[in-house]
């Protein structure tokens, strides 16, 4: 795992963004496949790669993007459904196109085809060849997507229920109703097979979360402990949300190359 460690959110936000552009170089002809995460963590990145998108440095417009989760039951057109926030952070923000934007659906009429269609989310990944670059948010109770505590590791796109903790966590986005119970989310199993995961993480909210993440055990206790069993996984965090990591010194000397 690389451990990056930056002054504020701003410099994660282009630190990450290096990350991900990089992850996203294709051969010619292949279409690159970003998978992306809602949230306040994401926020920096997503108006970096505007940036860079307005200055030509990458084009958007070929990348296939498929959403981590979607709450069941809110309309798709609620402005904090994960559809309507990707549509704005995404799409308006980057350039990718909305018909390229994948989210999981939330609004199936029976609770049989919001199963199935949540099935059928990891075959839609797997048919475009599979997520070149994962961006992740990390609960404060070590959340990965909706991934709660106690996750299997293993677990593919389904129906999840939210815990409390996310609930209360997530109230801040919404002043009209309760933040719904449940979700479908990629399993940690579909996150896990991405070729590179970068998450992210800002303030000291995320401390401990990021602690147990990169320098506890890995274990369904901590989802996003799952980092440590990917080749490929990028933390890049700010000072706030790295300050409880024990190991700082050798992330540093790492990240200065050799
Ligand atoms: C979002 C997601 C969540 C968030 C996490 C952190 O699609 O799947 O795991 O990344 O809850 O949220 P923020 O960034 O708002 O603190």
């Amino acid at each position: 795992m690389e451990v990056f460690i930056c002054s504020d959110p701003l410099a994660v936000g282009e630190r990450a963004a290096a990350v991900v552009l990089d992850a996203l170089q294709k051969p010619a002809g292949e279409f690159p496949v970003l998978g992306v995460a809602t949230g306040s963590s994401p926020l920096m990145l997503y108006a970096e790669l505007g940036r860079l998108a307005s200055e030509g440095e990458f084009d958007p417009t070929g990348v296939r993007a498929f959403a981590l989760d979607e709450y069941v039951g809110l309309p798709k057109e609620h402005p904090e459904s994960y559809w309507s926030t990707l549509m704005r952070t995404v799409c308006d923000t980057i350039g990718v196109l909305p018909e390229n934007l994948h989210v999981p659906n939330g609004e199936a009429a029976t609770e049989a085809e919001l199963r199935a269609r949540a099935a059928d989310y990891d075959d839609r990944i797997d048919a475009t060849g599979g997520i070149d670059v994962q961006i992740l948010g990390i609960g404060t109770n070590g959340h990965l997507g909706f991934n709660e505590p106690g996750s299997s590791l293993s677990s593919r796109t389904r129906v999840k229920r939210l815990s409390a903790q996310t609930r209360t966590d997530n109230q801040r986005f919404f002043d009209d109703r309760d933040v719904p119970t449940h979700c479908v989310t990629q399993g940690l199993g579909t996150i896990r097979r991405a070729r590179k995961l970068v998450l992210i993480a800002t303030g000291a909210g995320k401390a401990s979360a990021v602690e147990a993440a990169v320098e506890g055990p890995l274990t369904a206790s901590c989802p996003a402990s799952i980092l440590q069993w990917h080749e490929h996984a990028v933390v890049v965090a700010d000072e706030d949300a790295a300050s409880a990591l024990k190991n700082r010194e050798y992330y540093d000397l790492a990240a200065a190359g050799m």
